[in-house]
């Protein structure tokens, strides 16, 4: 049902290339606690793509309370040191980012990414894990992703036990 909805998703928006040819396709992907890797690796077995997992070098604690006030310490420039990518952006002519929604919006490590790559010129089709609140994340996105063609996101709606409660457009 997931795979369904998300590839209509991407084919409604003028995505057939992502299918076509493995080549020019990377999926980038940051996930704290296993969802969004979910949903990736549930995308990866179906549109042929290269996949590339965003890692930090040091890891946040699992602890809820303790990574909300680890981040609210760091604050919003926080930018964690992450291994060096396999896959180079500019390689690539579509881009389907995938990554939870931290406060409202794009998490750290993710921005660690973003932030170092030329997005001009890439089609991106980015999708958002989260409890439901994500009034920030495509903004900040189409902020930092300068010069990207970025398609309307795909939000999959987690509950606390881990199971998809709703994927909205
Ligand atoms: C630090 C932190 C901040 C979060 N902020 C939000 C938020 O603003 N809105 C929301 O709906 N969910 C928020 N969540 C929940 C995650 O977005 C959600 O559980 C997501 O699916 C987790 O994906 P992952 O397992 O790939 O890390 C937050 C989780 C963490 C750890």
């Amino acid at each position: 049902m997931l795979l369904k909805l998300i590839l209509q998703h991407i084919y409604s928006r003028g995505g057939r290339a992502v299918c076509c040819d493995s080549q020019l396709v990377l999926l980038v992907y940051y996930s704290f606690s296993g969802k969004t890797a979910r949903v990736a690796k549930l995308i990866a077995g179906y549109i042929p793509c290269d996949t590339e997992q965003i890692i930090t070098v040091s890891s946040y604690p699992l602890n809820r309370v303790l990574i909300h006030r680890i981040l609210a310490r760091l604050g919003p420039r926080h930018r964690p040191v992450i291994l060096r990518p396999r896959h180079k952006v500019s390689n690539y002519g579509t881009v389907i980012i995938g990554m939870p929604v931290w406060n409202n919006g794009i998490p750290n490590p993710m921005l660690s990414f973003l932030e170092s790559v030329d997005w001009r010129g890439i089609r991106v089709y980015p999708f958002f894990t989260s409890g439901g609140l994500y009034v920030n994340a495509l903004s900040q996105l189409q902020n930092t992703c300068k010069g990207a063609g970025i398609t309307d996101p795909l939000y999959i709606i987690f509950d606390s036990d881990g199971n998809i409660t709703d994927v909205r457009e």
